[in-house]
């Protein structure tokens, strides 16, 4: 391949120097700068606002290149919209940060000659780069979206590669390509589809984001299929990614929870707390929090302020009614109110203890394993699983 770069961007040197990229790989992002995959209007997020900016490559030209090949996530799509120009509420298609996608890339150990599965296809980027990784293997890619789809099979094809982009529900994986010998997926996902599992011949392997309804800081996780046709393996590093499309939490309504008028409900329960924000969702890919979100399934947080600089926590159980709240204010101790019939904050703490106890595990110390009879997330160890409730 015929490098068309002659500078080694700072993200690649660097994955090159610790030896998590091998040479083959070096070779094929030289060949395929991501600018060869974005569109004329692009959203990279600015590492010192923490803002996504808007910048046009008609317009500005140099910047677009520079933002190009800078080690950060860039936004292609907003709110499904097909067109990118204006800013919108949620990011729903990007080109993932590259320092990022080489770090999958070296997990995957993609080789010359294997099938691979490619979930979310997006820009083409990652897909192109699988392409050219495999030679003579063979890439299929799935995106949901079909505009953007045939904007990266047009992609591709102008690069000279070879990819099937098929459009579709990536959860159904695509059965004619298989057996693959790896299957990666750039949306987070909350389970692990079977289709995948059964897709994909024993010894190899699938990677993804898997996160809880939680929070969207989930976690990498690496399976290895085996000959019984069980997929396990252990979570590698905190990862954040846009969730699958069909998959979306719904918006919640605290009026479906809460007087609307004001209030605590007849029966809410009154506590105290002395865990801090901090303990919980404030420490940015904090293992707590995504620990509990593995422990209390099927709920969701808010947070708001007031002038007075009081936080006030939100839970809502999307299974029933429940609810919970606290007021974080300079007190050791957070006022704490329930309701309904699930005791959300009474699970959080549980969970937290539970978390305590085990010697505060980073996300790297659970693992994953997917069978028949469903998915279960151990600590350690396949046969030590987390234990299915806590509260009460
Ligand atoms: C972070 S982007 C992918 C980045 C991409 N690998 C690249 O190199 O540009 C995630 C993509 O997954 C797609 N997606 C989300 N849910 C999906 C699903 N269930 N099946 C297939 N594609 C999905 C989105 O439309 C979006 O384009």
């Amino acid at each position: 391949m015929t490098p068309a770069t002659t500078t080694t961007p700072e993200w690649l040197a660097e994955a090159v120097a610790s030896g998590r990229l091998d040479a083959g790989w070096v070779q094929v992002f030289a060949a395929l700068p991501r600018s060869l995959f974005l569109p004329d209007v692009i959203w990279p997020k600015d590492p010192d606002s923490g803002q996504n900016v808007r910048v046009d490559r008609r317009r500005d030209p140099s910047g677009w290149a520079a933002w190009a090949e800078q080690d950060v996530p860039i936004v292609t799509q907003w709110d499904d919209q097909p067109d990118p120009a204006a800013a919108g509420q949620t990011a729903t298609s990007s080109s993932s940060q590259p320092s990022l996608v080489a770090g999958m890339l070296a997990d995957l150990d993609v080789r010359p000659g294997h099938r691979v599965l490619d979930l979310g296809v997006g820009t083409g980027w990652t897909t192109a780069l699988l392409a050219a990784r495999v030679a003579a293997g063979t890439v299929v890619g799935i995106e949901y979206d079909p505009a953007v789809a045939e904007a990266a099979r047009a992609r591709i094809t102008a690069v000279g590669l070879v990819a099937d982009v098929i459009v579709g529900d990536g959860a159904a994986g695509w059965p004619d390509g298989a057996p693959y010998d790896r299957v990666q997926c750039t949306y987070a996902v909350r389970r692990i589809p079977t289709a995948w599992v059964e897709q994909t011949r024993p010894g190899g392997v699938i990677l993804a984001p898997w996160e809880t309804t939680l929070t969207h800081q989930g976690a990498l996780v690496r399976l290895t299929v085996q000959e019984d046709g069980i997929a396990s393996g252990p979570f590698l590093w905190p990862v954040r990614f846009m969730g699958s499309r069909p998959e979306r939490t719904p918006q919640i309504d605290r009026n479906d929870y809460l007087p609307p008028g004001g209030g605590w409900p007849p029966g809410t329960v009154e506590s105290a707390t002395r865990l801090r924000p901090a303990d919980l969702w404030a420490t940015p890919y904090g293992p707590a929090w995504w620990m509990i979100g593995l422990l209390v399934p099927d709920m969701v947080y808010a947070t708001s302020s007031r002038k007075d600089g009081t936080v006030l926590g939100w839970l809502f159980s999307l299974r029933c009614r429940s609810w919970a709240i606290a007021f974080f204010d300079d007190a050791p101790e957070a006022e704490v109110y329930q309701g309904g019939p699930r005791r959300l904050w009474d699970e959080v703490e549980a969970a937290h203890r539970w978390w305590t106890e085990q010697g505060r595990p980073g996300h790297e110390d659970f693992g994953l394993t997917v069978g028949p009879d469903g998915e279960r997330v151990w600590l350690r160890s396949p046969d030590r699983p987390l234990p299915a409730t806590l509260a009460g």
